[in-house]
């Protein structure tokens, strides 16, 4: 797949999660394949208004090999601005979030409330794409309540977006039920620009299922929480190597950045998740999940991850 000047080789692409892909897990799920990873989404007015924090959150690593920065707002003139931010400057491509059904979101016309108002949509991509000397990419879903998937996306295209990612849940879904691969097949059918398929890609066999649904490329999120060896493990390379020092790495990381009173509560849901397919492990986890002690809790993953 090619994005402007820009050559993707496995077309494998790391979710943008809040709260969750921080500079350490992108980096150690680029180690493992992530070709494309996007940051946690950044509020377009806060890059206005409280740029120290949006800074924090654009922080990258050397080895994240496509930085893709994703933007969120309801205003066309602003989410314009922040594309011209210099906090932006470093990212590949700017991709403007349209999919996400957070109610506090949802309640000021962003995320996946733009798809139920597609001529704002529309001036929001086209006012990002003439601001922006990069790609201009949309992730989005079905739509609220019915799957509008097609014309939105058709939208985008004629818009000028680079590419669209589909995570094929409708906004009333959240996160329950199953992603809807045929409607992943059908935008991909339809569109000129590349799709990427998005939702429930947690192996080898939903990655294989993902891929024919015809889908240029593949974004994976929660399949890779706790397992960011996951961009290997689908090509049916297991990961032998150390995890423990995978999780290492992570922190060793955010402790350039962040400071230890922030993190010990921050990493809890990292390291609960790296230990989850520890059996028989549940007093283990449980100290996991309480202590105000990082080193403690590297002792106790130490002995999990063995
Ligand atoms: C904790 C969490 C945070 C998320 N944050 C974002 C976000 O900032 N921007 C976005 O576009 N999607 C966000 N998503 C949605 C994911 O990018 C992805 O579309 C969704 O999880 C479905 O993919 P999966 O089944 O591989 O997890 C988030 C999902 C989770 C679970």
């Amino acid at each position: 797949m090619k994005i402007g000047n820009i050559e993707f080789e496995k077309n494998l692409f790391l979710a943008p999660m809040a709260g969750v892909s921080d500079v350490g897990f992108r980096s150690v799920c680029a180690d493992f394949g992530a070709e494309g990873c996007f940051s946690e989404m950044l509020s377009s007015r806060a890059m206005l208004h409280n740029p120290q924090k949006t800074a924090l959150m654009t922080i990258t690593a050397p080895n994240e090999k496509v930085k893709i920065g994703q933007i969120f707002g309801h205003e066309s003139e602003i989410m314009a601005q922040s594309v011209r931010n210099p906090l932006l400057d470093k990212y590949d491509i700017i991709d403007i979030n349209m999919g996400c059904p957070a109610p506090k979101i949802v309640k000021n016309g962003e995320g996946c409330a733009l798809m139920s108002n597609i001529l704002l949509a529309e001036k929001i991509i086209k006012s990002c794409v003439k601001a922006s000397n990069r790609p201009v990419s949309v992730k989005f879903r079905l739509g609220k309540n019915k799957d509008i998937s097609l014309e939105f996306g058709k939208m985008c295209q004629e818009a000028g977006a680079s590419f669209v990612t589909l995570h094929a849940r409708t906004l009333e879904q959240g996160y329950s039920g199953k992603a809807n691969y045929d409607a992943i097949a059908k935008l991909s059918q339809s569109l000129l620009i590349p799709v990427i398929g998005n939702g429930d890609v947690v192996d080898k066999e939903s990655y294989q299922n993902m891929l024919k649904t015809g889908a240029s490329g593949v974004m994976i999120g929660r399949g890779a929480q706790g397992k960011p060896w996951i961009f290997q493990e689908i090509f049916g390379n297991k990961f032998e190597g150390s995890k423990f020092e995978v999780v290492k790495k992570h922190l060793t990381i955010l402790r350039k950045y962040y400071d230890e009173q922030w993190l010990k509560l921050y990493m809890r849901k990292h390291f609960l998740w790296y230990s989850a397919e520890q059996k028989g492990a549940s007093e283990k986890r449980m100290i996991l999940a309480t202590t105000q002690n990082l080193e403690e809790s590297l002792e106790i993953l130490k002995q999990l991850l063995k």
